[in-house]
């Protein structure tokens, strides 16, 4: 067993014990399935995978402080739909999550599922995995040792296989520090979690107007996450933010490369710089580069979610205009995506708050209306072809449709059977 290594620490584990995260009730499992990032398979296939991993192939998934099991019942409950083979292990310490997840699994009749309830800084050496598909979310920036942790999940990662990552970013989050000192003062971090909450809950009410959490408009987490949100944002007893150079390093420590940070187009500065000059400046900046300023210029990301692999084992890009590349929508169907095509040819998106008006080509909405995960690239060109469209302009605006909607990740790859 992985020795405490701080009070924090032991803080943390008797906060997830008190309110395990986020609060779930497994008797909700029969009206709805919660859909997120990252862990969606959807996503796994293609920006972990690059579509090239056939669905034949099990995948053998950890959800590394899976908490009440958000991830884990979303990745197995897909699994289970699509008839695919693999199995999902959750992983956490909290019993009190544990209790929660395995209820979820339950009711929904999951037998995909396995759960293990220890430390993940216990992975190396446990005899556990390997994984193909590794999963922590909110999790390392709670960690003593962030750096360390990503160590120990890498010591369980297969060959070829890549992880999920969603940290804390720092602009987006303004004021909730602010907030975080005020409470360590008034709830000192050794008092019992429902003494600290209550004096979270009288803080909130009387928040003074200047303070930057209500100037914050976009952020909501403490208004939408009851005791266990309001707990986690304010009261947590270690958390710290990650800006893109410091993700990107905490990376690199493990030997890890982004293939995907989500969503592309918004870590792309060009979204955000109508200005040509400014396009041409940013444009010339390495990668990293290029997603910080984004950061830095947006100023409203409160998380970031990153797919990366082993750095020498990234694989070739999805490659979304070859014949036989069978595109799919993640969640809301193609067809219904095209029907929010304004006139002037844009579709309008939310970042946050943030507006992007995407520009699509003349062929968009047609095109869409034709991907329904069967049908192949050629398959559609064809169809299209039919009604006298020609395939040069097939192709021009298949590949300006793919770069705007694969870059918000709404249009994906389907990987081989
Ligand atoms: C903010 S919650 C995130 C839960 C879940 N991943 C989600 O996003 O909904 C953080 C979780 O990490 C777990 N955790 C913290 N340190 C851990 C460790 N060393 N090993 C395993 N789990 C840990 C906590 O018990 C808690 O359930």
């Amino acid at each position: 067993m992985h020795e405490l290594p701080d009070q924090a620490d032991a803080h943390l584990v008797a906060q997830y014990e008190a309110y395990p995260y986020p609060k779930r009730d497994p008797r909700d499992e029969g009206k709805r399935l919660i859909l997120g990032s990252p862990g969606h398979l959807r996503e796994i296939d293609h920006w972990v995978f690059g579509a090239h991993r056939p669905r034949s192939q099990p995948l053998r998934a950890l959800i590394a402080g899976g908490g009440t099991g958000d991830a884990t019942i979303m990745l197995a409950q897909q699994l289970a739909s699509a008839n695919r083979p693999g199995r999902v292990t959750w992983l956490d310490r909290s019993e009190a999550a544990h209790g929660i997840v395995r209820g979820r699994a339950a009711a929904r009749r999951l037998t995909n599922v396995d759960f293990q309830l220890v430390s993940l800084l216990d992975l190396p050496g446990s005899g556990l995995g390997p994984f193909d598909y590794i999963d922590c979310c909110g999790v390392l920036h709670h960690l003593p040792d962030p750096a360390e942790g990503l160590r120990a999940l890498v010591s369980v990662l297969a060959p070829g296989g890549g992880l999920g990552i969603m940290v804390y970013a720092p602009h987006g989050r303004t004021g909730v520090y602010m907030l975080q000192d005020a409470l360590r003062l008034l709830a000192p971090v050794e008092e019992a979690p429902p003494a600290r909450l209550d004096v979270a809950r009288r803080v909130m009410r009387h928040l003074p107007e200047t303070a930057w959490l209500r100037a914050n408009r976009y952020f909501s987490d403490h208004i939408d996450g009851g005791d266990a949100g309001l707990y986690d944002l304010l009261l947590n007893p270690r958390d710290r933010a990650f800006d893109i150079p410091r993700l990107f390093a905490l990376l690199d420590s493990a030997g890890l490369t982004p293939t995907c940070l989500l969503e592309p187009l918004r870590y792309d500065p060009a979204t955000w710089l109508p200005d040509p000059r400014l396009r041409a400046r940013a444009a010339a900046l390495p990668p990293m580069q290029r997603a910080a300023l984004a950061e830095a210029l947006t100023g409203n990301m409160s998380v970031h979610v990153v797919y990366c692999t082993r750095t020498a084992e990234v694989p070739p890009p999805p490659d979304a205009l070859a014949p036989d590349a069978v595109p799919l929508a993640r969640e809301m169907p193609a067809a219904e995506l095209a029907k929010h095509i304004q006139p002037d040819l844009t579709l309008p998106f939310l970042f946050d708050g943030l507006r992007a008006p995407l520009p699509l080509p003349r062929l968009a909405a047609p095109i869409l209306r034709l991907i329904d995960g069967a049908r192949s690239v050629a398959e559609i060109g064809a169809e299209l072809a039919k009604r006298g469209i020609d395939q040069e302009a097939f192709a021009r605006d298949w590949r300006g449709t793919w770069e705007m909607l694969s870059g918000v990740n709404r249009i994906l790859l389907l990987p081989p059977a």
